[in-house]
């Protein structure tokens, strides 16, 4: 098995509890995070009608819902909204919910989606587990429309150590293994999450991928003490 392979297996394994473990671990703030990622790429975007949404890494479906929940609340029509994931386990669970979205199985660099047709394309907490993130973000491009979003939503790694930073990493690394451990009865899949983010980009080596791709970085913002980072980014309109 391949790195990616293991990966998106212990995805599968964790899915059943994957919504428990979330909410107990982020005490509930990562639904905030999603919903300020929603509604501040809406005002950006500033479409009423959006043909095409599509959550990559889509996971148990928490985006799909949130994009569908702000929208309806900002008075904007989407037609379809598309989840994509390589974790069938992931999508069982997703589509067990009854969403106002359709589930594909996919991977980020290989989506079965044609060229400049969604209109904003997210990946929240899921870039990390693209093995290839430049095949990744290269697809990224080629399925949005000119003048579509990006939003990433990822724990990075942080630049420089703060006694916050410590705090963060304290967390992650001794306590969140602990009990997403006990919640899913799988331990290395919640030692795998504090490893994956030291292994990933800090904020400024992301923007430069991003840049590196083609896009315009619009914002790029920490939340809850920069645990989690809010990018939005734009493809060029022409
Ligand atoms: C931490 S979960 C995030 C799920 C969801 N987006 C959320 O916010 O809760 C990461 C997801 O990335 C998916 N994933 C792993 N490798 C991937 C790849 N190469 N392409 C797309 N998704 C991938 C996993 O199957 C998993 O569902």
């Amino acid at each position: 098995m391949n790195q990616q392979e293991k990966i998106v297996t212990m995805f599968d394994n964790i899915a059943k509890s994957y919504d428990i473990a979330n909410r107990v671990l982020s005490f509930g703030i990562d639904k905030g995070w999603r919903k300020e990622a929603c509604e501040k790429t809406y005002k950006i975007y500033n479409h009423k009608t959006i043909d095409l949404i599509l959550d990559v890494a889509c996971g148990t479906g928490d985006m799909c819902e949130q994009w569908d929940k702000r929208a309806k609340e900002n008075d904007i029509k989407i037609s379809k909204i598309y989840g994509a994931d390589p974790s069938s386990g992931m999508l069982e669970v997703a589509k067990q919910k009854a969403l106002n979205a359709k589930f594909l199985q996919a991977e980020a660099k290989d989506l079965p989606i044609k060229d400049k047709t969604v209109d904003i394309l997210s990946i929240s907490y899921g870039l990390r587990n693209v093995v290839e993130r430049d095949k990744g973000l290269k697809e990224f491009y080629r399925v949005l429309k000119p003048g579509g979003i990006l939003v990433i939503l990822e724990f990075t790694k942080l630049q420089k150590e703060t006694i916050l930073s410590k705090l963060r990493d304290f967390y992650m690394k001794k306590i969140l293994p602990i009990i997403g451990g006990i919640l899913s009865k799988n331990h290395e899949a919640y030692n795998y999450l504090p490893n994956s983010i030291d292994g990933f980009l800090t904020k400024e080596k992301l923007i430069k991928e991003l840049q590196d791709t083609g896009f315009s970085v619009e914002e790029a913002t920490g939340y809850s003490m920069n645990i989690s980072t809010l990018f939005i980014a734009k493809k060029p309109s022409s």
